[in-house]
């Protein structure tokens, strides 16, 4: 039976959120920009024999069938007639609740891998369409580039991202994100803006994250990791959080802000990629 195994599921980073809106059926409008890093999840795809699918491994926290990775794959599999089914198992290396996008990457790379397996022959923009209904982070990894991204995050326009590495520190807390979305305390008017405008800008000063005050608050681990990392660079935090990321000038600066968080924080550096290491399972699309 054919597979596919050591698939990515990359993290990402929000180098900025901000919350413009809020649509009538409570989702939030935003506009973000999406960065690909080179480190994330391994999943591996067996095609069954019969229409059963099935995660072949424990992951703590997520019970199998509310896997994103289970109903990724139940939902393409119920998008086209005469499918089988497969055997799924997920490594996973990114913390649940930690702004990374996870189990959105998850999802999406089951939705590209199970789409070429399977010769289901959906386009990219069915893949992102099915995406968006297992959540609004997801269309993002079936793009296949960094992204300017608003509405509730799948109106997606191409952009450069940063070429750099990247410090990322797990405050060792999860964060629900819908406890942030719908703190009253949450900012939801900021002034939206254009994507020209931070085409520039990114390399030095990129906006903020709306998030971040409401998370540190609720969550004071988050609070104390911005400080720390704060006192290297510019630290932010990712998503509704918990993760915390700093842009670094080199690696060399990577090596010495993970030199002096050892033993105080779990904390990984990644270098920041230009598109989805499954985009070229996309062209084939
Ligand atoms: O789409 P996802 O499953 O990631 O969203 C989790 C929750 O976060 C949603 O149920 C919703 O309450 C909130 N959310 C939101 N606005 C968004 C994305 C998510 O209010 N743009």
């Amino acid at each position: 039976m054919p597979s596919l195994h050591d698939c990515p599921a990359p993290a990402k980073l929000n180098l900025f959120l901000h919350i413009t809106g809020r649509r009538e059926d409570g989702y939030h409008l935003l506009q973000t920009v999406f960065q690909l890093l080179d480190y994330g999840d391994l999943l591996h795809f067996d095609v069954r024999d019969d229409s059963a699918i099935r995660r072949v491994n424990d992951v703590p926290g997520v019970p199998e069938e509310t896997d994103l990775v289970v109903r990724a794959a139940r939902l393409l599999q119920a998008a086209v007639p005469g499918l089988p089914g497969a055997d799924i198992r997920v490594d996973k290396r990114l913390p649940m609740g930690g702004g990374l996008g996870g189990g959105s990457s998850d999802a999406a790379t089951t939705l590209m891998a199970l789409n070429h397996l399977w010769q289901a022959g959906l386009g990219r923009e069915e893949l992102m369409a099915l995406g968006l209904k297992l959540g609004a982070d997801v269309p993002f990894f079936i793009f296949g580039s960094n992204a300017f991204a608003e509405g509730v995050g799948e109106q997606l326009t191409a952009v450069d991202g940063l070429d750099c590495w990247f410090v990322v520190l797990e405050p060792g807390v999860s964060v629900p994100t819908p406890a942030i979305f719908c703190s009253p305390e949450l900012t939801r008017n900021t002034k939206p803006v254009r994507i020209a405008d931070f085409s520039g800008a990114l390399q030095n000063a990129f906006g903020k994250n709306d998030m971040q005050a409401v998370a540190a608050r609720l969550f004071p681990e988050v609070g104390k990791a911005i400080s720390w990392l704060g006192g290297f660079g510019e630290a932010r935090m990712t998503g509704s959080g918990a993760c915390v990321f700093m842009p670094c000038q080199s690696e060399q600066q990577a090596d010495a802000v993970l030199a002096a968080a050892s033993g105080k924080w779990k904390a990984w550096k990644a270098r920041g990629i230009a598109k989805h290491p499954l985009a070229g399972l996309q062209k084939s699309l």
